[in-house]
């Protein structure tokens, strides 16, 4: 169980918990919810002690393990699978330990341990969460260097997700998921069976993986059960009926404040106005928490072009000479919204970053009228805004020294206080530093607009007020975007990435969501059917009679192995085994049955395989 106890913190003479508690039990999956800049994640950083609380104590039971994903993902060249496996330090440790420890006693514990903690099966269980979350078995062998900072970032999830913590605490995680790996997730989260703090805007999934809600708001931390839904509806009647409580107390107060008024001069009723004071003074206000402010975005008009507003003609795009994009052919018209579709990695960023004029076409053409104002918003930009510079700061450089006061006001409407705009960008929260992106591409008022992920990191409210925004907005808008619920609210044209080619798609979003899940399902199996990468079984081709035949060879070779497990397991029974003049060998055999559990485990799981693909096959 993990419990707050009468917390208190500020930051900068903002006070974000006073004195609070909450309780979650052991073993619940909990959803952390609360609006930019409440405090979710400087939550995750008092209960890793990063930083200290001015009050109170968090209470995790002592040893417990504790599993945050890292905000900088490995970027070394290691490969993927290794710097997974590394994340369980135990075994690493064990499995160090075992190569050089030369006592048998010890030696034996070790690989007691090994076994307890299910070490031997560990290369393929991280395998599946690394494919669950989008590597292929090809990825997997890959140097961690290889692969883009999202893709690192899953890395980082995958080795927190292996360690198998006590206690895993996820901050935002579906941000850097696509929509794949978030199904995978919602499913894993579930069947997890240690305690999971997730902060999320997510409703899918806090409603498909949690069964408990942290609500953070006004200082406090409230406990809810039940899913997100039920929250929102447990905390919409909480709020209907303090809204009639505070109005019924407000109707006695008055009344009781007249009768005070009116007789607390007279003789005779001064008594019973002293006690009416007393129930004044004793009746306590009902205060309704005033939430943050919802911030408001707003393109202005546009200036109306002629159509075509963008014009691709056989155009080329790509990196250090490499094409990833061929042969483009595509008209952009003043009033179209587009949504871009296609796998993480597909080149949608390529084709949006072409068309902002970040990098140029290879071959062919890209012609843009010359006055055309493009907006661009991606997450990586994050990065870009100047990490000690404030709101305020970012906003007077951008709009050609404006009044402050209407800098502030734009701020405010944004959703800043008076206190966030005038903080360091790299104080600021993850949604507040995505509001102030999204405020300077409003500013630039552009006649195009191309967000790439824009509602990343926007907390609830703020990604609904953008959607009004964005249906407001009188310009061309190009979407890319994995929230299935956006794009279909947003946009009336599809184009769809895949395999170098840019086309248009003519069905819904739901029938590209049909087409993903069954391309997917075919994917697996086939997967399935080639996933034995570690064994010396090749199966040619997808036949049934080949299956068969390496399922019976795979049978034998679990029985050689056995054998060879029994041969040594006898060994070791032998009376003088651990004897000192027996050690070198003593050494020498549990090294082997080591490495031939391993085997087994590694072949026991390409014979699952095996016959998973038969079943499919047969089917
Ligand atoms: N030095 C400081 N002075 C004042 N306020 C600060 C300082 N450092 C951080 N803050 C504020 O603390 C608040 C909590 O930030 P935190 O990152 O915990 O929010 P969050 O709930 O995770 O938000 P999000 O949903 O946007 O990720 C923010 O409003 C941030 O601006
Ligand atoms: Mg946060």
């Amino acid at each position: 169980m993990i419990n707050f106890k009468n917390i208190s913190f500020s930051i900068g003479g903002v006070s974000l918990f006073d004195d609070t508690s909450a309780f979650v039990p052991t073993g619940h999956k909990v959803g952390i919810v609360g609006r930019n800049g409440v405090g979710k994640t400087t939550l995750f950083k008092l209960i890793l002690r990063e930083i200290t609380l001015d009050g109170g104590v968090i209470e995790v039971p002592r040893n417990y393990k504790i599993g945050a994903v890292a905000q900088e993902a490995p970027s070394n060249e290691e490969k993927l699978i290794d710097t997974v496996l590394a994340a369980d330090i135990e075994r690493a440790k064990l499995l160090s330990a075992s190569e050089i420890e030369t006592d048998p006693n010890k030696i034996a514990n070790i690989h007691t341990r090994l076994a307890d903690i299910d070490a031997y099966s560990a290369e393929a269980r991280a395998s599946s969460i690394l494919s669950g979350l989008g590597f292929s078995q090809t990825d997997q062998h890959s140097p961690c260097s290889s692969f883009s900072g999202g893709w690192r970032m899953r890395v980082a999830l995958a080795s927190v997700l292996f360690s198998n913590p006590d206690l895993l605490l996820l901050d935002e995680p579906t941000n850097y998921l696509d929509f794949e790996g978030t199904a995978w997730l919602e499913n894993y989260l579930q069947k997890f069976k240690n305690t999971v703090l997730v902060i999320s805007h997510d409703r899918n999934l806090l409603n498909k993986s949690v069964s408990g809600i942290l609500h953070l708001s006004s200082k406090k931390i409230q406990f809810y059960t039940g899913n997100y839904d039920t929250f929102d509806n447990e905390r919409r009647s909480q709020l209907e009926q303090k809204i009639s409580q505070k109005n019924k107390q407000d109707v006695q107060r008055a009344n009781i404040q007249s009768f005070v008024d009116r007789f607390k001069a007279k003789a005779s009723k001064a008594r019973q106005a002293q006690s009416r004071i007393k129930i004044l003074e004793k009746m306590k206000p009902i205060v309704i928490e005033e939430d943050q402010k919802i911030p408001k975005f707003k393109f202005e008009d546009v200036i109306k072009f002629a159509p075509p507003l963008v014009t691709l003609d056989q155009a080329s795009v790509g990196y250090n000479q490499v094409e990833v994009l061929k042969n483009i052919n595509i008209q952009i018209n003043p009033d179209d919204r587009i949504g871009l579709l296609g796998v993480n990695g597909e080149g949608k960023s390529t084709f949006s970053k072409l068309i902002a004029k970040k990098i140029n076409v290879m071959k062919g053409h890209l012609l843009i009228p010359k006055k055309l104002k493009i907006g661009y918003f991606a997450q990586h930009q994050l990065d870009e805004l100047r990490p000690n510079e404030t709101p305020f700061q970012h906003l007077y450089l951008k709009i050609n020294k404006e009044i402050p006061s209407k800098i502030r006001a734009k701020l405010g409407s944004a959703g800043f206080t008076s206190e966030t705009m005038d903080l360091e960008v790299r104080r600021l929260s993850g949604g507040q530093k995505a509001r102030l992106l999204m405020l300077l591409v409003v500013i630039e008022k552009p006649d195009l607009l191309i967000l790439d992920e824009p509602t990343n990191h926007l907390d609830i409210e703020s990604r609904e007020a953008l959607i009004m925004a964005l249906n407001d907005y009188k310009g061309s808008l190009i979407l890319v975007s994995h929230d299935a619920f956006l794009v279909e609210r947003l946009v009336d044209r599809l184009l769809i990435i895949k395999d170098g080619n840019v086309s248009e798609f003519s069905g819904d979003i739901h029938d590209y969501r049909k087409l993903i899940l069954n391309n997917n399902s075919k994917k697996k199996k086939q997967e399935s059917i080639l996933k034995n990468k570690n064994s010396n079984v090749s199966i040619p081709n997808f036949s049934l009679s080949d299956l068969k035949k390496s399922l019976t060879y795979s049978e034998k070779k679990i029985l050689e192995f056995e054998k060879e497990k029994k041969t040594l397991e006898i060994e070791m029974l032998n009376q003088n085994f651990y004897s000192s003049n027996n050690q070198k060998r003593a050494q020498e055999v549990n090294v082997n049955l080591q490495k031939v559990l391993l085997k087994i485990a590694e072949e026991e799981k390409v014979w699952e395989k095996i016959v998973e693909s038969i079943e499919l096959i047969s089917k």
